[in-house]
């Protein structure tokens, strides 16, 4: 069947490193050995137990391509057609770079198209969510629901006139903190309908993150839970939720209401008048809620995510293009089709991008059951994924390099002890995939029957934009393969001029399409300077690439001061801002280094102050400190103390040096002290 054996390239295809090699990625990504240059390409057979392609061949994803560069709005005014308007557009896109229109002057509502819709048309009882809890009862089972449009369409409705009866209006920001509950996806469904932007933050982090999200997005109501289950344990998020209020209100911000989702039943403070348990305030209120009109550019949603400076910044996505290009290239890239008992799961959690654009926005319009899972792939045993793709018949499955390299760790038996066999396309997104761990996935959890499609793409583009189509693209191990319809990706140098093939440089979009960016929220300047700037009137996704002699897009790595650990994203400025905060430290640097399973770990070179000498004590209490700032996927992996950092003539942190020092690529010197660091500097030249 399908790709039991790899299909012959149609071309030869010459032989490419892996770009996830240290020497090809400055800031890390775990190293690669194996040379596969194998290419996969899908076939007839995959299109048929798919139930169709909807792109089948590259001749056919070439010619698309090509008229959507050429003629965009006539491409995307056609895709766009297959959503409901409340009122048509004027013109498709008005582009005056670096700010897009798309769908000028229609109005719409996702939530419509998501739940409405299919309920208008007789799908109401079909399962629109499929969650299952983390805890396992007595006898072994875990809790599961499945949630029909109909039903999810009277809570989101509850939700929706919850929220009006506490005051949130069109335009507002609501805070949504909360594990990965139903009521999430709920709470994101009702701030849409009623035209509040949510602001999702991941429950991984702790008080002061919720802080600065809160006080940017000037946001007045916060959704929690009293918990969140993560490995048998119970996350305090109300507690976390009460830190971050009472930090908010010595800076002067009030955070008027906040509604609390009983979950995991923990002790929690409470509040009267501004804490109101979900279940009361939502279930009295009445299942009918109008949809707002939503122009096509009002503001959807905020997504904080790192940057190389500064705090966090908050991510605008607007209505129309986000809602068409996140379900478009969700049905194209996974070829998702309805009323073809697919059933898809993506393993991220909602606080990120990936969770936002594919578990809920992109994915329900389609009409696809969306899986939930509510905790850690490891619990309470290494097989609780391989246990649910078979319990729910998972057709599609989106995960992370890093969970992959962790299943890999993990051993063979648990996949092994399951039947995948409803498994027909496998996805993987945040970071370079070595080739190791692809050819695990397709052969351990594929059985080298299912496609892989590497999906590139940020919070920033909304959607994939460098992406293998699932029956269309062959596909080579580590490369994300081609950009998606509307998408004029390419690798130049400073100056916008397009590299020879093979050649690293830095990855543009020259046009614009529907799911971009409209903006950092509250900072136009930063926006310019981060996107904008480095080459003049294209779209800099801070990405080193190469193209190879096919054209197929190889990513190296960030080219700025952001790491990707475990495919999230950290800013190491972020991270030493957490450690000098410590009383003990004066200075520190952070880089990223090759990590096994985290693809990227992050090493910190600390100098104290006086008073206070090096010691595993002192390292484990800067590991919680940062924690307790950033949460615990920023801890660093390494922390080595010195004297002082090495720097240029001119002050520079030399971090080129650092990670290669973390690298251990110059493990034979001894970098503890600052004279150490003086004679690497001098053998390098002081030139960085
Ligand atoms: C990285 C996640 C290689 C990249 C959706 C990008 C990838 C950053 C891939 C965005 C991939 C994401 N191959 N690298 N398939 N997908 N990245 O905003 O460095 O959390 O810039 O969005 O992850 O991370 P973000």
């Amino acid at each position: 069947m399908a790709n039991a054996t790899p299909a012959p390239p149609p071309d030869p295809v010459p032989y490419i490193p892996p770009m996830s090699s240290p020497a090809a990625s400055p800031n890390g990504n775990v190293e690669s050995l194996l040379k596969e240059d194998r290419v996969f390409a899908p076939s007839a057979a995959h299109a048929a137990a798919l139930g169709g392609a909807f792109c089948a061949s590259m001749d056919e994803y070439r010619a698309r391509h090509a008229r959507s560069i050429a003629d965009p709005e006539g491409f995307w005014g056609e895709v766009a057609a297959d959503f409901e308007w409340f009122t048509p557009w004027t013109r498709v896109l008005e582009w005056s770079a670096p700010d897009a229109k798309w769908f000028v002057g229609a109005t719409t509502n996702i939530c419509h198209n998501a739940l409405d819709r299919h309920v208008l048309d007789g799908h109401g009882h079909e399962v629109g969510i499929i969650w299952e809890g983390e805890p396992k009862g007595a006898n072994g089972t875990p809790e599961v629901k499945h949630l029909s449009y109909g039903e999810l369409l009277d809570e989101v409705s509850r939700c929706a006139n919850a929220l009006k009866s506490l005051g949130v209006k069109k335009g507002d920001v609501v805070t949504l903190y909360m594990g990965m509950v139903p009521e999430l996806a709920i709470a994101m469904l009702a701030c849409a309908r009623i035209g509040a932007a949510h602001s999702v933050i991941f429950g991984g982090f702790p008080a002061p993150s919720i802080v600065d999200r809160v006080l940017d997005a000037s946001s007045r109501v916060i959704v929690t839970c009293d918990g969140a289950w993560r490995r048998g344990q119970v996350v305090p998020l109300k507690k976390n939720v009460d830190e971050a209020i009472a930090l908010l209100a010595a800076q002067n911000h009030t955070v008027e209401h906040c509604i609390v989702l009983h979950r995991t039943k923990n002790e929690i403070a409470w509040t009267a008048g501004r804490d109101h348990a979900w279940h009361e305030l939502v279930g009295a209120q009445s299942a009918e809620c109008a949809c707002e009109a939503m122009d096509s550019e009002d503001l959807l949603f905020l997504l904080y995510t790192s940057g190389s400076t500064g705090k966090p910044k908050g991510i605008r996505h607007t209505t129309g293009g986000y809602m068409v290009y996140t379900a478009y290239t969700a049905q194209q890239t996974f070829n998702l089709r309805a009323g073809a008992g697919h059933v898809y799961w993506c393993t991220a959690d909602i606080g990120w991008v990936t969770g936002h654009s594919y578990i809920v926005y992109g994915i329900m319009p389609n009409r696809v059951p969306t899986v939930m899972y509510e905790g850690a792939p490891n619990w309470p045993a290494d097989d609780r994924f391989w246990e649910m793709v078979a319990r729910h018949r998972v057709t599609h499955f989106y995960t992370a390099p890093t969970a992959i390299r962790a299943f890999m760790k993990w051993g063979d038996e648990h996949p092994a002890k399951h039947d995948l066999s409803s498994l027909k396309v496998l996805g993987t997104v945040g970071e370079p995939i070595n080739p190791e761990a692809w050819i695990w996935y397709h052969e351990k959890i594929g059985h080298a029957q299912c496609p892989i499609v590497d999906t590139f793409w940020q919070t920033e583009t909304g959607g994939h934009v460098i992406t293998p189509l699932a029956c269309a693209t062959p596909t080579v191990p580590g490369s994300c393969t081609l950009p998606f319809f509307g998408i004029d990706a390419a690798v130049v140098d400073e100056n916008g001029h397009e590299l020879p093939a093979n050649t690293g440089g830095l990855l543009v979009i020259r046009k614009p399409w529907p799911s971009m960016l409209r903006g950092i929220h509250g900072d136009r300047q930063r926006f310019i300077d981060t996107y904008w700037s480095r080459v003049a009137g294209m779209y800099l996704a801070g990405d080193g690439a190469r193209r190879d002699d096919r054209g197929y897009f190889w990513i190296m790595g960030r080219i700025d001061d952001v790491i990707n650990v475990s495919g999230h994203r950290l800013g190491t400025m972020e991270v030493e801002s957490a450690l000098v905060s410590h009383e003990a430290v004066v200075e520190a640097a952070v880089v990223g280094m090759p990590h096994d399973i985290k693809g990227t770990g992050i090493a910190a070179f600390v100098s104290l102050g006086p008073g206070h000498a090096p010691s595993e004590a002192l390292k484990a209490s800067l590991r919680e400190h940062v924690s307790g700032f950033l949460g615990p996927i920023a801890k660093p992996d390494m922390i080595r103390f010195t004297q002082a950092l090495p720097k240029t003539r001119s002050g520079k942190i030399m971090r080129r040096l650092l990670r290669d020092v973390a690298a251990g690529r110059d493990s034979k010197q001894d970098t503890t002290t600052l004279e150490d660091f003086n004679v690497l500097a001098a053998l390098r030249g002081n030139d960085e």
